[in-house]
């Protein structure tokens, strides 16, 4: 699936620079003929800034990106936040990048509202900038944002909790649940958390569901940076606190980190994992493995490929001087201006669904194949 998916970006980068009659490494500014904005040379500076590797997703993005970006015939600089100091050092890279000229700064933000100055300073510079998978809030210089379909990704997941009580728990409505949504300083944790309120709210309204410790609120529910430890933690006295005699049903997990985190606890404090629900994301091996083992029950596949693939076709049709392909132009309002996205289908998966899913990912497919 890798390979194909760069070749494609290869080829469609070949393309291009055919049709602008420019060759790559030429050094040239290009001005397309239509939409008459200014290009800039096809073999210019692109930086990536991304988070901290906080799921295997992003690390698999930069590898992505390194690969994909050089076949395209642009000069490609890769930065992670690193896990100490982490929106200082981001602020910092993002800045260096504008000083070294990249032209397109593609930005997977550590905390998308403390980036303003330097999405001013890019602004400044006539430097695109394009939010990658997580919002830049807060600020008018963001000028594309690719990504999942984040709240779906939610309506998703609170779904999979209510499907995977009803076929695991053992017995009817209602089910004891708990609610855990990913870190406050990423836009995407409330986007989530909203998306799986939207399925969840009304079956705790109508006593479907009953969150015993009465958490929930997002605040009450959050996981500072993405922390296995801190989500391991918290249902270690949710456990303590709530459920000594109660059984817990279930627990809406955000991410796949953080439901290997959860049935750690679980199984800790002696319950029985094969008759408890907890949801993900990310298609995380070792969460792939859990769910073949009957343990966790869903993630999402989001498939890093696809999204990091349609980055690099923005960039390109920036680089010729046209405007990027968007297919939303109304979802995500980052406080001051709402931002044009190209948002990608997200898609549940769960044991019985998972050699089609994840067909085209073959070592994805060889741990569901048993292999
Ligand atoms: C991403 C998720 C990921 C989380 C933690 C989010 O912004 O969308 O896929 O699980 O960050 O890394």
């Amino acid at each position: 699936m890798k390979k194909i998916a760069l070749t494609a970006v290869a080829l469609t980068a070949a393309a291009a620079l055919a049709l602008t009659g420019c060759s790559s490494g030429g050094g040239r500014s290009d001005t397309a003929a239509s939409g008459g904005t200014s290009g800039f040379a096809a073999d210019a500076k692109i930086g990536i800034a991304l988070p901290d590797k906080t799921s295997e997703n992003w690390v698999l993005a930069g590898d992505l990106f390194t690969s994909g970006l050089k076949d395209a015939g642009f000069s490609a600089d890769v930065q992670y936040a690193p896990a100490t100091n982490t929106v200082a050092e981001q602020q910092n890279q993002i800045s260096a990048m504008i000083t070294n000229g990249a032209k397109v700064i593609v930005i997977g933000a550590k905390d998308g509202k403390q980036l303003g100055t330097q999405l001013q300073q890019a602004h400044d510079a006539g430097v695109k900038i394009i939010a990658y998978d997580r919002l830049l809030e807060n600020s008018p210089n963001v000028d594309y944002y690719v990504a999942f379909d984040n709240f779906k990704v939610g309506e998703l997941q609170g779904q999979a909790l209510l499907d995977g009580l009803a076929a695991r728990s053992g017995h009817a409505a209602p089910w004891n649940i708990e609610l855990f949504s990913g870190s406050p300083d990423d836009a995407n944790s409330a986007v989530f958390f909203n998306g799986a309120m939207s399925i969840l709210k009304p079956k705790i309204d109508d006593g479907t569901l009953k969150v015993v410790s009465g958490q929930t609120e997002i605040a009450q529910t959050a996981t500072q940076g993405w922390k296995a430890e801190n989500a391991q933690s918290r249902m270690d006295s949710l456990l303590a606190a709530n459920y000594t005699s109660a059984t817990i049903d279930g627990v809406l997990s955000p991410n796949d980190t953080l439901a290997r985190a959860i049935l750690t606890s679980v199984k800790q404090a002696g319950k029985n994992v094969a008759t408890f629900t907890v949801t993900g994301q990310d298609s995380e091996a070792e969460s792939v493995k859990s769910i073949m083992a009957g343990e966790q029950y869903s993630t999402i596949n989001k498939d890093t490929t696809l999204l990091v693939a349609q980055t690099i076709k923005m960039i390109q049709s920036l680089q010729q001087g046209q405007e990027p392909e968007v297919n939303d132009t109304k979802q995500y309002d980052n406080g001051v201006k709402v931002v044009p996205a190209y948002l990608l289908p997200p898609v549940i998966v769960t044991k019985e669904n998972a050699a089609e899913a994840y067909k085209n990912s073959p070592s994805l497919l060889k741990i569901v194949q048993g292999g």
